[in-house]
């Protein structure tokens, strides 16, 4: 299958009676299709990276590849977030490697040219004597950054639309779990070994929790309970799953509805939270080759809650569980793009218990054929 036949059969997910089926298999293999997100899903979508936590001090940075293309984001010294492009105006090095980190200055460990956290060239030995060359004028190419109650995007097009208008919604719905008073407890960034919309079309289901987690999730959120969706815009839609039996939160105040329901927002293409009684957790997954996907999460609470507590024990104990849950869905994942590959790979029929993998789709076949103008409204 080409690309063009691909995006055809993606297209169909937008007529309004599209038969509930799931993507051509071709769309987890294909390197045109592969070729085609990074310019137009990757390359002017807000990509979820961070909690602000971890770039609370300046020169915290994270850095990382989102669909190939090396990124930074990094606390300035007056105190602002920039998003910039690592690779070194010299010979094309990444100033710094994939992590996250502190620093007050990038150095390229190449050939030790240096960079302000601002992304202004600082230094380069043996330069002065190349008249063509001129350091003032030599700079970090820059990205979009834009932070929305903590949790911090990034967009290579640095002229995109911002991204909160396009989750007033979701910010609404979640008032009650106060997330701009929460902390970051704990934190992963993981490597899967499968395509990302493996991952992203597997986070909005909760039909798999009786395959994946039996005895993790299955308990509290089965995989047949009663799941809900709803598309909020090109760029954002939300899930709702019934508890099996309703969650005591400790520090918020919480309505009964909340209490009953695992409330799931996706940022379309890669973010999303879970919000669950006391705790927030969110999850990205973001292409870093056709068949691998860096996954970057952490888990929030209110910082009342972790207030004279061990953060040290705290955090082994969120990150313990987190390891867990993310290990099942791995293990799976990877298994599935074993199958992708297949040559019996067909497409497959939905359930109704995963109404949201048909939202991830529309989203997708929206961004790819730039449609996200004719968004239809509320649906
Ligand atoms: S590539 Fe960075 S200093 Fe040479
Ligand atoms: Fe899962």
């Amino acid at each position: 299958m080409d690309v063009g036949e691909i995006v055809a059969e993606l297209e169909r997910y937008l007529a309004p009676e599209a038969e509930e089926l799931s993507l051509p298999p071709a769309a987890f293999t294909s390197p045109g299709l592969w070729e085609l997100e990074r310019e137009q899903v990757f390359g002017r979508s807000w990509i979820l990276v961070a909690h602000v936590d971890e770039l609370a001090e300046t020169g915290a940075y994270v850095s990382l590849s989102v669909a190939g293309e090396p990124v930074v984001v990094v606390r300035g010294e007056d105190g602002e977030l920039r998003g910039m492009s690592p690779v070194c105006r010299h010979r094309l090095m990444p100033v710094v490697e994939e992590g996250s980190g502190r620093t007050d200055v990038f150095t390229c460990p190449y050939h030790l040219w240096r960079y302000g956290l601002d992304g202004r060239l600082v230094g380069a030995t043996h330069m002065k004597r190349n008249p063509a060359f001129d350091p003032a004028a030599c700079r970090l190419p820059r990205f979009a950054v834009e932070e929305w109650h903590g949790f911090v995007f990034v967009n290579l097009d640095v002229s995109a639309e911002p991204l909160g208008p396009h989750l007033r919604r979701i910010g609404d719905d979640l008032a009650n779990y106060r997330l701009p008073e929460l902390t970051q407890v704990a934190g992963w960034t993981e490597e899967w070994r499968c395509n990302w919309k493996v991952a992203v079309e597997n986070a909005h289901e909760n039909y798999h929790v009786m395959g994946f987690h039996p005895e993790t999730l299955q308990p509290t959120t089965p995989g047949g309970a009663e799941t809900r969706v709803r598309a909020d815009s090109p760029w954002a839609d939300s899930m709702r799953v019934r508890y099996s039996a309703p969650l005591e939160p400790v520090v918020l105040d919480l309505t009964e509805e909340e209490r009953a329901h695992l409330y799931g927002f996706f940022v379309f293409p890669s973010g999303s939270l879970a919000a669950s009684g006391d705790t927030v957790i969110w999850l990205s997954l973001i292409p870093s080759a056709l068949d691998r996907t860096t996954v970057r999460g952490g888990v929030l609470m209110p910082a009342a809650m972790v207030e004279g507590q061990d953060r040290e024990a705290v955090r082994k104990e969120a990150e313990a569980y987190a390891a867990v849950i993310n290990g099942e869905d791995r293990r799976g994942l990877e298994e599935v793009q074993r199958g992708a590959g297949s040559r019996f790979a067909e497409r497959g029929h939905l359930s109704p218990k995963e109404p949201g993998v048909v939202l991830f789709y529309r989203s997708l076949a929206r961004a790819l054929v730039r449609q996200d103008t004719d968004w239809p409204g509320e649906l």
